[in-house]
């Protein structure tokens, strides 16, 4: 990761259209569209330009589904569908939904589902966790609904060395059941924990692309493996604490065609709440690319 952009090659957007996020080490790239395919020199800058920053914001994108779906395969397989089809089969197709509305159609407050309002790093309760997520802005509230996101390749870095050697080799249990309650969300179902029993990964994470090393928690990760669960979980949530000081923290203030992606590897995200709910829209389409098993 680094916070100085490589030389743009032609194709690519000028220098002035480009911005670092330096707390996450991220970028914001406007003159670029990505409704157009892409030549092989555009994927490959593409590809080092998400390994060097793990979040990228894109301005001014108009993609529809399909269009979202061919731009996030540049990155790998897209992700199996999620355990929530089985309360929602319509809403969780591959390029689905992240949105206030509720089954009536109209705009409300979270209830059932608060999960994304913590720090998380998408699908750390799977064997096989979430590379990369898309967001893209479909519908844009006047005030709020920011996307956080935090650095923890950063945060790790920054830990004193005795904190480090004693997070060496410690594993945390993920679970979608212990996440549903923590996030105070509708409980997991029978059906969802037999699909999703817990896991566990590794609490600091090599990057398998930069071989950096990251912390990996976010309110997915219940307690750690082999401790008394309240002792693992105080450290879990100290670490997330740590990770999400403002100091590694980038607040993304959405505009209507934003593309936003990140890499849930080295990093975590939430959504603030937005103001007038009750009335205003927030939609977001979202595709997610599978990664590989965390060492
Ligand atoms: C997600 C997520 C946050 C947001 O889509 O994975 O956590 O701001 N979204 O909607
Ligand atoms: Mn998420």
């Amino acid at each position: 990761m680094s916070n100085t952009i490589e030389p743009i090659p032609r194709t690519g957007p000028r220098a002035d259209e480009t911005r670092t996020l330096p707390e996450v080490g991220g970028i914001e790239l406007t003159g670029i569209d990505l409704s157009q395919p892409l030549t092989q020199e555009r994927k490959d800058w593409l590809m080092r330009t998400f390994r060097a920053h793990p979040v990228i914001v894109f301005r001014e994108q108009n993609l529809a589904k399909d269009q979202q779906y061919e731009f996030t395969l540049t990155f790998g397989e897209i992700e199996g569908l999620h355990v929530n089809r089985f309360i929602d089969a319509a809403k969780y197709t591959p390029v689905h939904t992240v949105s206030n509305i509720g089954p009536d159609g109209k705009p409300g407050a979270p209830t059932r589902e608060r999960g994304n309002y913590y720090w998380h790093s998408d699908k750390s309760y799977h064997d096989v966790p979430s590379l990369l997520t898309m967001l893209h802005g479909v519908e844009i509230p006047a005030k709020g609904g920011e996307t956080q996101f935090a650095n923890t390749a950063l945060a790790y870095a920054a830990l004193d060395e005795a904190t480090k050697q004693r997070l060496a080799g410690l594993r945390a249990v993920h679970s979608w059941q212990r996440s549903r309650i923590q996030s105070r969300s509708m409980p997991a179902t029978e059906e969802q924990i037999r699909e999703r029993p817990a896991v566990d990964h590794p609490i600091v994470r090599t990057h398998p692309d930069t071989g950096e090393k990251a912390l990996y928690l976010g309110n997915h990760g219940s307690h750690i493996l082999g401790w008394p669960e309240d002792e693992g979980r105080a450290l879990i949530r100290w670490l997330e604490s740590f990770a999400t000081q403002p100091a590694f923290v980038y607040s993304h203030r959405w505009r209507l065609g934003d593309l936003v992606m990140w890499d849930n590897r080295c990093t975590l995200h939430r959504a603030l709440p937005h103001e007038n709910m009750e009335a205003e829209r927030r939609v977001l389409h979202r595709t997610v690319v599978k990664g590989t098993v965390p060492y």
